[in-house]
């Protein structure tokens, strides 16, 4: 499969495969105005941590170009200007505040604003890479604690589509296949808005792993049926605690494998982790359009008229219900988190 984010071939606009399309089209869009990004976003073409904070810093490099001026505190004005547009779209996923202070950052250090020019694109160029390779070795890392004929739940998508390619919690999965482990996988189906359905489901069938769907409120029978060996999830932002906020359900789930005494896994980048927040409680969770609940993907109305919704896109796994952690660093809990990050 094609990289999830990417530069078009110019430099001129991102590259984006648009996920409200799959599975039943990949189609890929190329954005140039900021509206068109920030929509992009906001609708969840481009989704997941690690690719939202990718597309922020391609699309911040494409935008640059526009700008019109050659004096740079004007540049560096209008640039900001549009960082902090992006960086309010959506305020759980850390990755995307991250990947957009290191361009402006960045711009700040430039001479003038052809330098800034080239100093942006080559330092978007780099955050793809360094995603890229991030994930492969969270992959390396967590294919150790996979083995032949193992069980594992994912809920949402943190495969490739949600990085640039890998991705996180099924990073492990596509290298444990590569080293000849068969691996069972109950992707959830994940509502509102079904990703694991749509995206986890398309991804992991595309690339031959053994996947089966189930819906979320099927996760405690699987674990109750010894299904399940182990959980690996992504995650929008662990605070300095090990709190992890993930897509909604994910407490949940944590429950159930505490309960039921299955290995919990949080795979992320280090991109991931906010020294910054103390715990669970002080991340922002975004709330989204009650439609995502109350009609199937805003056409058909399946609940009625103007029922009262809750629609929180994010909630918080404690890090107590956390086994460990899974990065580019190699594995490590939650006590252990301040060597780490
Ligand atoms: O609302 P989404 O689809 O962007 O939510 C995505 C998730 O919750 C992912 O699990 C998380 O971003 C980690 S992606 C590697």
């Amino acid at each position: 499969m094609i990289d999830t984010v990417a530069f078009s071939g110019d430099y001129t606009k991102l590259r984006i495969i648009d996920q409200t399309q799959l599975p039943n089209a990949l189609v890929v869009r190329e954005l140039m105005a900021i509206e068109e990004i920030e929509r992009a976003i906001k609708t969840l073409q481009v989704r997941g941590a690690p690719a939202i904070g990718v597309a922020a810093a391609i699309g911040l490099s494409v935008l640059a170009r526009r700008i019109q001026t050659d004096e740079m505190p004007a540049f560096l004005r209008e640039l900001r200007v549009l960082a902090a547009r992006l960086v309010a779209v959506r305020p759980t996923a850390v990755n995307l505040a991250w990947a957009v202070r290191q361009m402006t950052q960045t711009a700040e250090t430039a001479q003038n604003t052809r330098d800034a020019l080239a100093r942006l694109r080559e330092k978007a160029e780099q955050i793809r890479q360094d995603d890229i390779a991030a994930c492969k070795r969270i992959g390396e890392a967590g294919s150790r604690l996979l083995f032949d004929d193992c069980g594992v739940l994912t809920h949402c998508n943190a495969g490739r589509l949600a990085a640039v390619r890998y991705g996180t919690a099924l990073a492990p999965i596509y290298a444990a296949a590569e080293q000849g482990k068969r691996i069972r996988v109950f992707a959830d189906e994940t509502r509102p808005l079904l990703q694991g359905a749509r995206l986890t489901a398309y991804e992991l069938h595309e690339a031959g792993i053994d996947v089966t769907l189930a819906c979320d409120n099927m996760a405690a029978s699987l674990m109750a049926q010894g299904k399940i060996d182990l959980v690996l999830i992504g995650a929008d932002r662990i605070a300095a605690n090990g709190d992890a906020a993930n897509k909604t359900g994910s407490l949940g789930l944590s429950i159930l494998a505490k309960h039921f005494d299955v290995p919990f896994y949080v795979c992320a980048p280090l991109s991931t982790f906010d020294a910054d927040v103390a715990n669970g409680a002080q991340i922002p969770i975004e709330q989204r359009d009650p439609a995502e609940i109350t009609a199937a993907f805003f056409k058909e109305p399946i609940a009625p008229a103007g029922i009262l919704v809750y629609n929180p896109a994010f909630d918080v796994v404690p890090h107590t219900h956390i086994t460990a952690f899974v990065t580019e660093r190699g594995i490590c809990d939650a006590a252990n988190l301040k060597n780490l990050v």
